[in-house]
């Protein structure tokens, strides 16, 4: 059986219930909007963060799930495809899961309202049904995303990011949402204080993993429903560059920085980068950062009885590493 579908299998129901709801939450009165958010939820992603509050709301509680859950799973869903909607824009990029991305089909502008109206639904699918803890845990998420979105944004233009700034970057644009997944599962079954804490931590370790994975996908030729090689013509200076940037001789950091700063759109000049890094070992260096945090995530499972939810769980921790896409 397919991992996917083996992770899958204790929280079946759940999910399949979950796209109804998902598509539902995102209803509009203006047809230019329900035709979009048709063509977001008929492309839909790998569902990894719904699949997460569920898991840990069942592992945190006997296997029960409830209504809060279900809305729990959806404002995370949405929160992150507006995310997506937006960080195509700010990284002109045309595709997304293996087609074209709103910005290509319908311009900026457009994009740009269809993710604030994402944003506004998920705030109010909590707002509307009083879920105001739920709504506490997302909105941090939010302001950390931009924020990390937006340093990001500031190293760029300065090309002088650290291992530990890139860490940083990476905690708060993708890792915070996953912690808030992990730890919205938990507090939708109203799980004690100090669990609720313990699932956050394991979300923002995994999601530290799975943002290096997704920086390592930009190195690859693989296809994976998105663009690749295009950090580096961003000037988005991610760990395997830091690594071979803090590892090589001045001269060859100079022709790096050369490279990003003034030849960043050349794709010659871009693939020898790459090359680059790849001889330098920086790909070697961020995969063993990676099952750090993975290793660290595990730990944390320890502690729980052995049930089909922690087993899924397990499974999904090595599916953020292994992943095809
Ligand atoms: C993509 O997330 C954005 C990142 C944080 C790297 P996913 O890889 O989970 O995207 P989908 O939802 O499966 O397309
Ligand atoms: C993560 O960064 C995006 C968000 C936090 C929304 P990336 O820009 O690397 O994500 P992809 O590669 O476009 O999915
Ligand atoms: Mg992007
Ligand atoms: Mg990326």
């Amino acid at each position: 059986m397919k991992i996917v579908s083996q992770i899958k299998l204790p929280i079946e129901y759940e999910m399949e219930l979950f796209e109804k709801k998902f598509l539902l939450s995102m209803s509009s009165k203006v047809s230019l909007l329900n035709r979009i958010t048709h063509y977001v939820v008929n492309r839909k992603g790998k569902q990894m963060r719904p699949m997460f509050v569920f898991l840990i709301a069942k592992m945190t509680n006997n296997g029960e799930v409830n209504d809060r859950t279900y809305r729990g799973a959806s404002v995370i869903e949405l929160i992150h495809t507006a995310t997506l909607v937006h960080d195509d824009v700010v990284d002109e990029s045309n595709t997304r899961r293996g087609f074209f991305s709103i910005n290509a089909l319908w311009k900026n502008k457009i994009a740009v309202l269809v993710g604030d109206y994402l944003f506004s639904k998920g705030l109010l699918l909590s707002i509307d049904n009083s879920d105001f803890d739920l709504l506490k845990i997302i909105s941090v998420a939010i302001r950390e995303m931009s924020e990390g979105e937006l340093l990001q944004i500031e190293k760029a233009r300065n090309l002088d990011i650290t291992e530990d700034v890139y860490f940083d970057i990476i905690r708060q644009k993708t890792a915070t949402l996953i912690a808030a997944c992990c730890a919205m599962g938990a507090q939708s079954v109203n799980a004690p204080k100090e669990e609720v804490e313990t699932m956050r931590r394991f979300g923002e370790l995994i999601g530290m993993a799975f943002q290096i994975k997704d920086d390592l996908f930009d190195y690859g030729e693989e296809k994976i429903g998105k663009p690749t090689g295009i950090d580096i013509k961003e000037q988005k200076m991610t760990l395997p560059l830091i690594y071979t940037l803090n590892n090589c001789s001045e001269k060859e950091k100079s022709w790096i920085i050369n490279s990003i700063k003034n030849h960043n759109k050349d794709r010659k000049r871009v693939k020898e980068v790459i090359a680059f890094v790849k001889s330098k070992g920086g790909l070697d260096y961020a995969v063993s950062k990676m099952k750090e945090y993975q290793q660290q995530a595990l730990l944390l499972l320890l502690s729980y009885p052995t049930t089909l939810y922690k087993e899924s769980l397990e499974l999904m921790v090595n599916y953020v590493i292994d992943r095809k896409k």
